[in-house]
């Protein structure tokens, strides 16, 4: 963005982080770290979740659909679609349909490639995720000369939304999803795993322990916290107030996850 748009931004306008649930919550620590000042609305599209078990079609019309509602109606100053299935299915459609700027969250294989020892590589998604020709884009220009390997954990999605509304969690589903890589030919010599999987990292603690100590794990929240202060750099940030979350589904869905999105400074819960 150049300095004449810096200088027309308002300093209260947010910065939208839309997910189809708590997922969002990766990308936003990492944003509050780098922008403490940053108004964000947070939109959690509960009544969609999960993603993962969505068609294209349906997603790219849900995202492209929710999220121009949610432009004109809280004119943010920055989109962050901070979920790997919506970006890797609906990104280049919204920005295509929308003026915002618009920051997507893709797999973070070019950091795992560059990381990997072993050359193998993990990747562990939604199914719509792992099935998505970006997929094969980002595996081709990044990690062609690796051994990527892709498993679908959507269990794992609803392990995080359990665990942020403090419900109990069963420890087979982070069995299955390690199983699920390492059963692959080759799989017992990844040392990198991707979370593509904008939930995931909210596991991360299960994750290595189930993983073990060897295998590090790479998500792409930092970086894309980056891309959001390096798009709004220059511009104005005033917080006038507890932040807001707004969900699709009924209220007493996100109020239930109050104490999650308290831990970041949303104090106030709504229906879009
Ligand atoms: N957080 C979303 C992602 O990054 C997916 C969760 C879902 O299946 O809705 O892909």
């Amino acid at each position: 963005m150049d300095q004449t748009n810096a200088r027309t931004v308002k300093p209260e306008a947010p910065i939208l982080l839309f997910d189809s649930g708590v997922g969002g919550l990766s990308v936003l620590a990492e944003l509050r770290s780098l922008i403490p000042d940053a108004p964000v609305i947070y939109a959690a599209d509960l009544a969609g979740l999960p993603y993962g078990e969505k068609s294209e079609a349906q997603i790219a019309a849900r995202v492209s659909g929710l999220l121009g509602r949610m432009a004109e109606r809280y004119s943010p100053r920055l989109i962050c679609i901070a979920c790997n299935t919506a970006s890797t299915i609906a990104l280049g459609m919204v920005r295509e349909v929308l003026n915002t700027p618009i920051v997507g969250t893709v797999p973070a294989i070019k950091p795992a490639a560059a990381l990997t020892r072993s050359g193998v590589i993990g990747l562990l998604g939604t199914a719509a995720t792992i099935r998505q020709s970006y997929v094969d884009d980002l595996e081709a220009a990044f990690a062609s000369d690796k051994l990527l390997m892709r498993h679908a954990a959507p269990e794992l999605v609803g392990a995080a939304e359990n665990r942020l509304r403090g419900l109990p969690v069963d420890r087979d589903v982070f069995r299955r999803a390690a199983e699920g890589l390492r059963a692959m030919p080759g799989g017992d010599r990844i040392d990198t795993v991707v979370l593509a999987c904008t939930h995931f990292p909210l596991l991360s603690k299960d994750l290595a322990s189930e993983f073990g100590p060897e295998i590090r794990f790479v998500d792409g929240a930092a970086g894309i916290a980056r891309r959001i202060g390096s798009l709004t750099s220059g511009q104005d940030f005033r917080r006038g107030g507890p932040d807001l979350a707004l969900t699709t589904g009924p209220l007493i869905e996100i109020e239930r996850l109050s104490c999650a999105f308290a831990v970041h400074g949303i104090d106030r819960l709504t229906e879009l």
